[in-house]
């Protein structure tokens, strides 16, 4: 960061921050851990062979066949249309009845938000506005009418490139979230980026290891494996289990951060949701 644009930000963050949020920010941006980045151990060429060697067949056959989540993308367009809470209010009252105000947004998530000190997500902030502009409980992640509404959401943004920004305030909880990438842990000793990055295009057991570039774009996701649609951070707890790390709550300062960093990562890349993965 030059200069000039430390000054800037200090200035920026001096007036919306309270005093303990910016030494915070301030103090993570100082203590960076260093991390060795990998390289990933073969080339894009030769990974986009391999991934449409093992997956090809099937992604096509998918495309055939529909997706099961179009159903929940339809049941999550009738809930942005349905008033609910002490206000009597719909979130179409606010952001246009087929969602038009929205189109575009989630493409800029996740982002910092200086209300929370932190990186706001889609699902975060749809129950935010229930909360602090509707008067009604905040839904519960992961259940039906949670996933369905963030899907809808999400799928105004469709075709969009991801343009995500770690600039300013977002960078110290981007590096948390690298550094929680990279970091060793769990029983079996395993950093994401082992297997995402360095790894990637290579074989494990049946299933091809895929690149990190291309994590962020598709979800929600209907999964074979599941049998139903779930979230980027169930994605990221189904890891956490299979090589043993604990797994963290949905939405939680972490698994933001570990959703900026990756969502970062697909910069460029078009939303296209819901997807559909084995
Ligand atoms: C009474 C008006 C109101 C209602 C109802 C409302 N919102 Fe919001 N929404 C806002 C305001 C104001 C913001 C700006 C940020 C804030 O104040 O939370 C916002 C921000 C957002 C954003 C981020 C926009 C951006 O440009 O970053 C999304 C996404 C969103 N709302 C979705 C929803 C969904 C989904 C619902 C229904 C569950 C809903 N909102 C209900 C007023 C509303
Ligand atoms: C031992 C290897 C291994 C480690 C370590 C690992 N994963 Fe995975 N991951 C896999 C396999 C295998 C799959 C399924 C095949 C694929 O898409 O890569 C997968 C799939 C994923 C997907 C879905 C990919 C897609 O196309 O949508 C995400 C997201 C993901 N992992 C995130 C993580 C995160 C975050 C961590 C660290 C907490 C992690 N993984 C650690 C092996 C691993």
């Amino acid at each position: 960061m030059s200069r000039f644009s430390r000054a800037f930000v200090l200035l920026a963050c001096a007036g919306v921050l309270t005093a303990g949020a910016w030494k915070y920010s301030f103090a993570g941006e100082e203590a960076a851990p260093r991390i060795k980045e990998y390289t990933p151990n073969i080339s894009s060429q030769e990974y986009e062979k391999r991934y449409n060697a093992v997956y090809g067949k099937s992604t096509e056959k998918m495309a055939e066949e529909g997706n099961p989540a179009d159903f929940m993308l339809d049941d999550g367009k009738d809930l942005f249309g349905k008033a609910e809470g002490s206000a009597g209010k719909s979130c179409a009252s606010c952001h246009g009845a087929n969602g038009e105000k929205l189109k575009g947004v989630a493409a800029t998530f996740p982002k910092y938000d200086p209300a929370i000190n932190g990186i706001n997500t889609v699902a975060l902030q749809i129950n935010r506005c229930r909360q602090e502009h509707m008067g009604a409980a905040p839904l519960k992640y992961e259940t039906y009418d949670q996933l369905a509404l963030e899907l809808y959401v999400k799928s105004l943004s469709n075709g969009v490139p991801i343009k995500v920004s770690i600039d300013g305030p977002a960078k110290p909880f981007y590096e948390a979230g690298k550094a929680y990438y990279y970091k060793r842990h769990g029983q079996f000793n395993f950093s994401c980026a082992i297997c995402h990055v360095k790894y990637a295009g290579h074989m494990m057991r049946a299933n091809l290891l895929s690149s990190n570039r291309h994590h962020a774009d598709h979800w929600p996701a209907y999964r074979l494996d599941w049998g139903a649609a779930g979230s980027f951070q169930k994605r990221f707890r189904g890891c956490n289990k299979n090589v043993r790390q604990e797994v963290l709550p949905f939405q939680c300062e972490t698994y933001r951060d570990l959703e900026l960093y990756l969502t970062y990562q697909a910069n460029g890349l078009p939303i296209q949701v819901p997807g559909f993965k084995m």
